[in-house]
């Protein structure tokens, strides 16, 4: 067994609240993604766990073993890091087997267990080469090696795709996840890059400050962000947001945006109902509004400011009032810059946020 369990963390630096009151459970064989940007606390968080920094508050456990203040190498993880951390003038098969020899291994068992770890990596006829003439991505995979051949029920990665050029690591993206799904070790993963967290995820805990905003299955993040944050950060393009302003009449919420007027989905009416006379953030994806070509009464007038053909599809910038928003077109969809296009906008494709806090609202 070896569920992560972390519970209320907090880490400090002085004054600065690196990670704030963090809680998440990493399941059984779980892979989990951290995602957020850069400088949000995702390489504090793994440290914690990991025990290269002990939290100040809070409480980390590991197969129900609470490891809060427990040397790394006393928690049974293995990690791998951003720079890697290969020795340059030591033999890969060497620098696999440098955590085995530091704990002091039978040779025999190390052998075997770097056979097996340079297998899986592919590299297994570089054994008796160095890193230093080796390329940044063969190095990744000796790092990524060397937390195998640790045979760890836990697996800690910090961004370890990072420094690959993007075909390199589109590449080692699939192959890094059928890896570790034939592993079984339980795995946090760390990344800012959201298309990594969307693909290789069982779920992902969006980090923003310090704070985990939302912990859910990428299919969930993605359509379903808990905020405005997370939906702007996740998603390329990002959700659309564009201010509504709320009107009833009739006993029914309608959204207004200029003349045009939204209508909520009907499990929507009830928490709309509050905001009559203010204003709401509308959230769509790109992906999710209709574009027309010619005049619909449920359709909005918008402007076309930029056409870019993208191969899948054709994605148009247009302006409505002050927010400028992304749609995406079939590729076969013909418009050119200055014309106009009509969007519809599906009632259960809208998602409604409060201005004031950016909280995604759902019906209760
Ligand atoms: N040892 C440290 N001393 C002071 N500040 C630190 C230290 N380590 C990290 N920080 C700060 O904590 C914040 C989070 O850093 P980090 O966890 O590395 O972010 P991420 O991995 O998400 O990019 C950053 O603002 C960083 O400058
Ligand atoms: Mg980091």
């Amino acid at each position: 067994m070896a569920e992560i369990k972390i519970e209320n963390v907090t880490k400090r630096f002085g004054d600065f609240v690196a990670v704030d009151n963090a809680n998440l459970t990493i399941g059984e064989q779980e892979f989990v993604v951290l995602l957020g940007p850069s400088g949000c606390g995702k390489t504090t968080l793994l440290r914690a766990v990991a025990g290269l920094g002990m939290a100040d508050e809070g409480r980390i456990s590991i197969g129900g073993r609470d490891v809060t203040y427990l040397p790394p190498r006393d928690r049974n993880i293995s990690m791998v890091f951003q720079s890697y951390a290969i020795f340059p003038h030591m033999k890969v098969s060497d620098n696999i087997a440098f955590g085995l020899k530091m704990r002091k291994t039978d040779p025999k068992e190390i052998e075997k267990r770097v056979h097996k770890a340079a297998e899986m990596m592919h590299i297994e006829k570089m054994l008796d080469r160095y890193p230093s003439k080796m390329s940044g991505g063969q190095r990744q995979r000796v790092a990524v090696a060397r937390a195998l051949a640790m045979d760890a029920q836990v697996l800690l990665m910090d961004e370890p795709l990072s420094n690959l050029d993007a075909l390199l690591r589109l590449e080692m993206r699939a192959e890094l996840k059928k890896l570790l799904a034939d592993i079984n070790a339980t795995t946090i993963y760390v990344t800012h890059d959201q298309i990594e967290a969307l693909s290789m995820g069982d779920r992902i805990a969006v980090m923003k400050d310090g704070i985990i905003q939302q912990v859910d299955a990428p299919g969930i993040v993605y359509d379903m962000p808990s905020n405005q944050f997370v939906g702007g950060f996740i998603g390329n393009p990002p959700m659309n947001f564009l201010t509504g302003q709320v009107q009833r009449e009739n006993g029914q919420v309608h959204v207004k945006i200029g003349d045009f007027s939204l209508d909520p989905a009907p499990m929507m009416q009830p928490v709309l109902q509050k905001y009559d006379g203010q204003q709401v953030v509308i959230g769509i994806r790109a992906e999710n509004m209709e574009t027309l070509n010619k005049h619909a009464d449920d359709a909005l007038q918008v402007r076309v400011l930029v056409v870019e053909p993208l191969g899948s599809q054709n994605l148009l910038t247009v302006n409505i009032g002050e927010d400028t928003v992304k749609v995406a077109t079939h590729p076969t969809f013909r418009v050119a810059p200055d014309e106009d296009v009509w969007l519809r906008f599906p009632a259960d494709k809208i998602r409604w946020v409060d201005r004031d806090s950016g909280m995604t609202l759902y019906p209760v």
